[in-house]
């Protein structure tokens, strides 16, 4: 078996999608495509990945459609839902190995990594992953904190060899929809000029992204660990785009 590929949503700062981009692309890669992951939940400000799995155990109990939907999938699914591990930056490789050991063997493991890389344990951890994927936003803040971010990823870490990453790449997302050809391509050409790049998806700003399988009706769920995004909502969603670009990135 060959040793699973480590990829993080990684940034300095919360609220730019590192949760919801780790939860969609391994949902999707997992349920639609086949692909075994696992996540591991090390971002110990929030534990968001493992908030979302209570959560969507809970909603596939109590929402009568989720319910209906999550019994259909698996009984055609015939596997579990991946795992998430729920760990700290500092034990993040070794509870991940440890889980190898137990004999599970995801081709790709997701972290969701939070923090500057001023903190030794995040250095570390950081240092051995395969890819690296930075959510960035246009909110000026976020914008100038992933850019500083990868920028000091690649100046202190991959360029002086202390890291294992083969690729980094800045991802756009919440995008209003007529943003893209302007401010990111502006951006783009800026941060080609420090060695950075993005990927061409652009993810959207839209509501899908925060429904949570709490409304009612039969109103579909984009992103869950457990299932895989509402047909309905993937539409026009690029997270298909998205996934695609990863897989070619990481080559699963
Ligand atoms: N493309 C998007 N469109 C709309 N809302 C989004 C999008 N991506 C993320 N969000 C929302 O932004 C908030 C922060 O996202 P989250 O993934 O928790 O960020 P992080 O993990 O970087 O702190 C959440 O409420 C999430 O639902
Ligand atoms: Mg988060």
């Amino acid at each position: 078996m060959s040793d699973p590929i480590y990829v993080a949503f990684a940034t300095q700062k919360g609220g730019v999608g590192k949760s919801t981009l780790t939860a969609l692309v391994a949902s999707y890669l997992h349920y639609v495509e086949g692909v075994e992951v696992a996540a591991v939940d090390c971002d110990s400000t929030q534990h968001s990945l493992n908030i979302y799995r209570e959560h969507d155990l809970l909603v596939t109990k109590e929402n009568p459609y989720l319910k209906k939907i999550l019994h259909k999938f698996y009984s055609q699914f015939q596997k579990k839902p991946y795992d998430i591990l729920l760990t700290s930056p500092a034990d993040a490789l070794k509870v991940t190995e440890e889980y190898m050991q137990e004999g599970n063997s995801p081709k790709v493991v997701f972290f969701d990594i939070t923090g500057t890389i001023n903190n030794h344990d995040i250095v570390n951890l950081i240092a051995n992953m395969d890819y690296l994927f930075v959510p960035i936003t246009t909110e000026t803040g976020e914008m100038a904190s992933s850019i500083s971010f990868a920028n000091n990823v690649l100046n202190r870490m991959m360029t002086t060899g202390m890291t294992i990453i083969k690729e980094m790449h800045l991802v756009w997302n919440k995008i209003g929809s007529r943003e893209k050809p302007r401010l990111c391509e502006v951006i783009d050409r800026y941060i080609e000029k420090l060695g950075l790049d993005s990927l061409n998806t652009v993810l959207v700003k839209s509501s899908k992204f925060e429904k949570d399988g709490r409304e009612t009706g039969n109103t579909g769920i984009f992103r869950s660990t457990m299932l895989p995004p509402d047909k309905r909502l993937l539409k026009g969603s690029n997270l298909e785009e998205l996934v695609a670009e990863i897989r070619q990135t990481i080559k699963v």
